[in-house]
């Protein structure tokens, strides 16, 4: 497969980059070939402007969209697979990332309407799957539903809501404790999530 790989940290010192350097030598030990989308590196604007705004609120779902958005959809189209690596930041992704999501996923190309009705595409992306590093334990973001509600914004609706069906999600978590141990056991975790991809 070609994945593509949306990676958002400010950081290569980061677990997260670590993070990103362990799944891909999985990915390319399986055999598999990938580009990354560096979106801290491309210096990507994430905030949404005017001009994009009143095209995604428009009725004209075939009006172009900006060169950056419009390079993003090349990356994607020339992908079978889809994977984000990204810090947890606020029980979310870092704003960098969900202003990816608001300018990338346009209208006409992640969801349009039909006679009044909601209309997905169908992707050619076979698979998704999100990949967060985060302080506190998966036991406790369990617990509290955190972990729940990241599932539902960003596996439910950002992605299996455009028509990705086989999308997950894995949080990768306890690094606040700096433990050694927590740290190689997710690094082999996200090595094996690319060998196995
Ligand atoms: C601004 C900020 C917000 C954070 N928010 C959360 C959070 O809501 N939940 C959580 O479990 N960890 C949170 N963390 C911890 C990171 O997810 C965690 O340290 C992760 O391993 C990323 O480490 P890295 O920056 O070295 O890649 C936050 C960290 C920062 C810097």
């Amino acid at each position: 497969m070609h994945v593509y790989i949306v990676f958002c940290h400010p950081s290569k010192e980061s677990f997260t980059y670590s993070v990103l350097e362990s799944f891909t030598g999985g990915l390319g030990e399986a055999g598999h070939t990938f580009e990354i989308g560096d979106l801290y590196g491309m210096d990507f604007t994430s905030d949404m402007d005017l001009a994009q705004y009143e095209r995604e609120t428009g009725p004209d779902p075939t009006l172009p969209v900006p060169a950056d958005v419009e390079a993003e959809h090349g990356k994607i189209a020339n992908a079978d697979a889809l994977v984000f690596v990204y810090p947890v930041w606020w029980s979310d992704c870092p704003a960098k990332l969900k202003g990816w999501f608001d300018r990338v996923w346009t209208l006409g190309y992640a969801y349009w309407y039909e006679d009044g009705e909601h209309v997905t595409p169908d992707m050619k992306i076979e698979k998704a799957l999100v990949i967060c590093p985060a302080g506190h334990p998966v036991e406790h973001l369990e617990e509290t539903g955190i972990a729940e509600s990241m599932r539902r914004v960003m596996v439910n609706d950002r992605l299996k809501g455009i028509g990705i069906a086989n999308a997950s999600m894995v949080i990768l978590g306890g690094m606040a404790e700096k433990d050694p141990v927590v740290r190689d056991r997710n690094l082999e975790r996200a090595r094996e999530l690319g060998r196995t991809f």
